[in-house]
């Protein structure tokens, strides 16, 4: 019994994210009853055909989407029961979405789009990141002259600077080639293991997605283990 407890116990703390029997209907009806729990140094990878609703998902788990039906517990705090700007705290200091669109500030370097970051969550640019990236070479030219994988790589650079508690990512290789891809994958993979965070990824690339821990596909309106 106590052993239970204390079991109980352990993987209560290292529990980021839990998704409570989530259901969504735009027009018409997305998925239903998904289940999902995210734990620290975990990445979870979510594949199924376009139109599925990965995006959805990923925007209701994000804290960006209500869900029609279910709960989100972040660390113990169901985030939808949460006033605006208590959701809005966490979204700025505790998770770090990186879209299919990346929002960059046109017209400013990329140092300038990294100092935004920087400065909002105190920590400092991290030069072996953006070394790693490959975009070390970039960071004084305007966003606006960059390639659509280089605005790609600012982008993720500009999330971990803020060193979030939990990615989520939305084809965040979309623009890349495949070897530039699995580089920035490895790094993501290992920002998670080194900073106890954890990742959900969507993504339409199985080769991607075996690089997670778990896999499911949102299929038929259920999201199920691979
Ligand atoms: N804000 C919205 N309002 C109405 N319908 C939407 C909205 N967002 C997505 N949809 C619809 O929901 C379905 C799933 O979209 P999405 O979650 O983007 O799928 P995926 O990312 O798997 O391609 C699509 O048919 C899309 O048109
Ligand atoms: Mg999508």
């Amino acid at each position: 019994m106590s052993d239970n407890l204390s079991n109980n116990t352990l993987v209560t703390n290292d529990l980021l994210l839990q998704a409570i029997n989530l259901s969504h209907k735009f027009d018409y009806e997305l998925f239903n009853n998904i289940n999902l729990s995210l734990h620290k140094k975990e990445s979870i990878a979510i594949i199924g055909t376009s139109g599925s609703g990965k995006s959805t998902l990923l925007n209701i788990l994000s804290s960006l989407l209500k869900p029609t039906t279910g709960e989100i517990f972040f660390k113990q705090k169901d985030l939808y029961s949460l006033n605006k700007n208590d959701i809005l705290d966490i979204r700025r200091e505790n998770f770090g979405i990186i879209f299919q669109a990346h929002y960059l500030f046109r017209g400013f370097t990329g140092t300038e789009n990294l100092k935004i970051s920087s400065l909002l969550s105190n920590n400092n640019i991290d030069d072996d990141l953006l070394k790693e990236l490959d975009i070390d070479y970039i960071m004084k030219q305007n966003v606006g002259e960059l390639s659509g994988g280089q605005q790609q790589r600012l982008s993720i650079a500009r999330i971990l600077t803020k060193k979030p508690e939990i990615i989520f990512a939305d084809e965040p290789t979309g623009n890349l080639d495949k070897q530039t891809a699995s580089i920035v994958m490895s790094y993501l993979n290992n920002y998670i293991k080194n900073n106890n965070a954890g990742m959900i990824l969507v993504t339409h690339e199985h080769s991607l997605a075996t690089k997670c821990d778990k896999v499911f596909e949102l299929n038929n309106f259920k999201l199920q283990e691979k």
